[in-house]
């Protein structure tokens, strides 16, 4: 059931202010998560994972709740991020893949041609029971910080599958891409679909606001985004409109192509540390919030560095119609979350009206 987000509180009568920014609308402090914020910078994560595959926990609603509460325990974030990977729905619907420590996701049979690509069903809701079970459970102990559900973009989806793991330069990707354009299409329609259905499931379950993660298409070029990627990212945004939860669009290396990503029907545009937040806004242009975009590995130099630069972002922010702070991507796992502890607070006490 579509359900009405705006009405979303964080406290008694009070408005998520990590809504109000998707949407655009004024705020009490500048939103602040972290990509990656469940993991494993956190002592408590590598606790709660020891012996446990990664896929295996995903499918486990008590450890999911866990470790997606843990940095919300820890830190004073206006969101909660969904703890699962962008493989799951692929495993789901039974394709034999794993997710290597260090490594990343590992499929045992690419996908090159059109029987393997005529193999990936579409995703039901029942293939993903536990996500809707720990969704659930999840949206009851947050009581009103947001839930934000995620599923991985066309591109880096269709990467992982047919390079069969992680890959630098996606030659055979773009092999695919350039070379066999009505295969790519099919593809990644497919590949929407079932990322749209993943996204329906969390936000059905109670998710209210979704962020799709194309990570690795900034190695595509304008114009191929456009006519390669962009459509099939469109029906995924256009899938999830009928449920009014802010979409939000991140890649990394997308400097490029931020005004595409808003076009492909985001609300929030991502922005890695590349491109100055003042910058990201006039290529993405008006009726978008931006999110981001502090260097994760600025939290490695002292506090003072990292307080100019998070008042730097905050100031470059405040040029957006709505601004989410993040950082430009995961939380590195040497991380000190004691600086991440620190940081929320910078956030909101400097953005504080
Ligand atoms: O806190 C959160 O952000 C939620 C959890 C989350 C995970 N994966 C958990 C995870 C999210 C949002 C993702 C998405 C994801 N997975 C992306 C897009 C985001 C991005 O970083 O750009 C991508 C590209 C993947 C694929 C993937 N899965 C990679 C590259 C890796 C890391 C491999 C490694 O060990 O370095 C994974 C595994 C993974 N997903 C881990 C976590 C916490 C590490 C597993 C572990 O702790 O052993």
């Amino acid at each position: 059931m579509p359900q009405d987000s705006a009405t979303a509180a964080s406290g008694p009568g009070e408005e998520s202010a990590f809504l109000l920014a998707c949407r655009r609308r004024p705020v009490p402090h500048t939103p602040v998560w972290f990509m990656r914020q469940a993991g494993r910078s956190l002592p408590e994560y590598r606790e709660a994972r020891a012996g446990i595959p990664m896929l295996e926990a995903c499918a486990r609603p008590d450890l999911v709740v866990e470790i997606t509460m843990q940095p919300v325990r820890r830190y004073a974030v206006d969101a909660a991020i969904f703890f699962s990977d962008i493989v799951v729905p692929l495993k789901a619907i039974g394709i034999d893949l794993d997710i290597k420590p260090g490594v990343g996701p590992v499929i045992a049979d690419p996908v090159r041609d059109a029987a393997a690509v005529d193999r990936l069903r579409p995703l039901e809701p029942g293939d993903v029971a536990f996500a809707t079970e720990a969704v659930q459970a999840l949206t009851g102990e947050l009581g009103g910080t947001p839930l934000i559900g995620f599923a991985g973009g066309p591109f880096t989806l269709a990467s992982y599958l047919i390079e069969g793991g992680p890959s630098k330069t996606h030659d055979r990707t773009k092999a695919m891409m350039y070379g066999e354009p009505e295969l790519w299409a099919r593809l990644l329609d497919r590949l929407a679909d079932i990322a749209a259905a993943y996204l329906k499931v969390q936000v059905e379950a109670g998710a209210r606001a979704i962020q799709l993660f194309d990570s690795w298409v900034g190695g595509v070029g304008p114009e191929d985004y456009r006519t390669s990627v962009l459509p099939h990212s469109r029906k995924i945004f256009e899938a999830l409109a009928p449920y009014d939860v802010p979409r939000i669009h991140f890649g990394v290396g997308t400097g490029e192509l931020l005004g595409l990503m808003g076009e492909a029907g985001a609300d929030v545009v991502g922005v890695d540390w590349r491109v100055p937040l003042d910058e990201a806004v006039l290529r993405v242009g008006p009726g978008k919030a931006l999110q981001g975009n502090l260097d994760p590995a600025i939290l490695f130099a002292p506090w003072d560095v990292i307080a100019d630069r998070t008042r730097d972002v905050l100031a470059r922010g405040r040029t957006a119609e709505g601004h989410v702070f993040n950082l430009g991507h995961g939380v590195l796992p040497t991380t000190d979350p004691d600086k991440l502890a620190r940081l929320v607070d910078l956030v909101h006490e400097e953005s504080a009206r």
